[in-house]
């Protein structure tokens, strides 16, 4: 489809690798509210008009996000690391929005002493380039604790920002989980609430992918609405709620 390439081509992003139907809605939202009768009207516009192309990529992308977000599921990984965790430890959060996962896995490794080295991903350059500042609003804290909040964080004018000690924890970079190469021999990686957006077929593909990118008795992390069923899950076995390990060994 004309409006798919455009989209591809303007933003990078591959719209065909996302469930169609909730992407179908949103678009068409969109388009309808900005006065557009069809996609290939709205797909000009796109190229014309750098706001428009902005909106859709927020949309696409869906940046929603807090620290610690579902802190029982955190509290599982930190006791998992407390135990097992090699150091340093190579991880990943792909899907980064702007900053709160990879800022979060930080902030435990902080509390363990544990030496992390931390690469976190997202599609949207703009996302991350907010994600390096590392301010956030009070509402992306609502599960920080006020202990962390004055041990890892200070006051700014434009809101709380992560300890430089934390910041330097963590590589922020562009990567597409549908298209990049991915790294190897991690420790971990935290890829949540990204797959649920993904079409069955892109979904395999990125637990495939990420089942290959962990060592043996490495964790993959993900969104506490991802049960990973009905698809190959290449050696990864669930070991608590939302979290799976690479069989150990051969
Ligand atoms: C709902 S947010 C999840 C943020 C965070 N992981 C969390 O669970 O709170 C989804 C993120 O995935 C990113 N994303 C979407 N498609 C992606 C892709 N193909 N490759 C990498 N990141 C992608 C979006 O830009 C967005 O920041």
């Amino acid at each position: 489809m004309e409006f798919v390439e455009r989209v591809r081509q303007l933003a990078g992003i591959d719209l065909s690798q996302y469930k169609r139907p909730q992407m179908e809605r949103r678009l068409a939202h969109l388009r309808d509210r900005r006065g557009f009768s069809d996609f290939r009207s709205y797909a000009q516009a796109l190229s014309r008009d750098p706001s428009l192309l902005r909106e859709l990529v927020d949309r696409v992308t869906i940046q929603v996000s807090e620290l610690f977000r579902n802190p029982e599921r955190w509290a599982d990984l930190r006791a998992r690391l407390e135990v097992q965790a090699v150091a340093p430890l190579r991880a990943w959060s792909a899907g980064c929005a702007h900053g709160e996962e990879p800022y979060s896995l930080a902030i435990l490794c902080a509390e363990l002493g544990l030496e992390a080295d931390i690469w976190a991903t997202d599609v949207d350059e703009r996302a991350l380039e907010q994600a390096r500042q590392g301010v956030f609003a009070l509402r992306a804290l609502a599960n920080v604790s006020p202990e962390r909040l004055r041990r890892f964080f200070e006051p700014t004018d434009e809101g709380w920002r992560v300890s430089s000690a934390v910041r330097r924890r963590v590589r922020f970079e562009r990567h597409d989980l549908l298209t990049d190469p991915y790294p190897h021999d991690l420790d971990l990686i935290v890829c949540r609430n990204v797959l649920i957006y993904l079409t069955d077929a892109a979904k395999q593909r990125v637990v495939v992918g990420c089942a290959r990118a962990l060592k043996p008795g490495g964790h993959l992390f993900v969104g506490s609405t991802e049960q990973l069923v009905g698809i190959d899950l290449c050696g990864l076995r669930l070991v608590a709620p939302f979290l799976y390990q690479k069989a150990d060994g051969p």
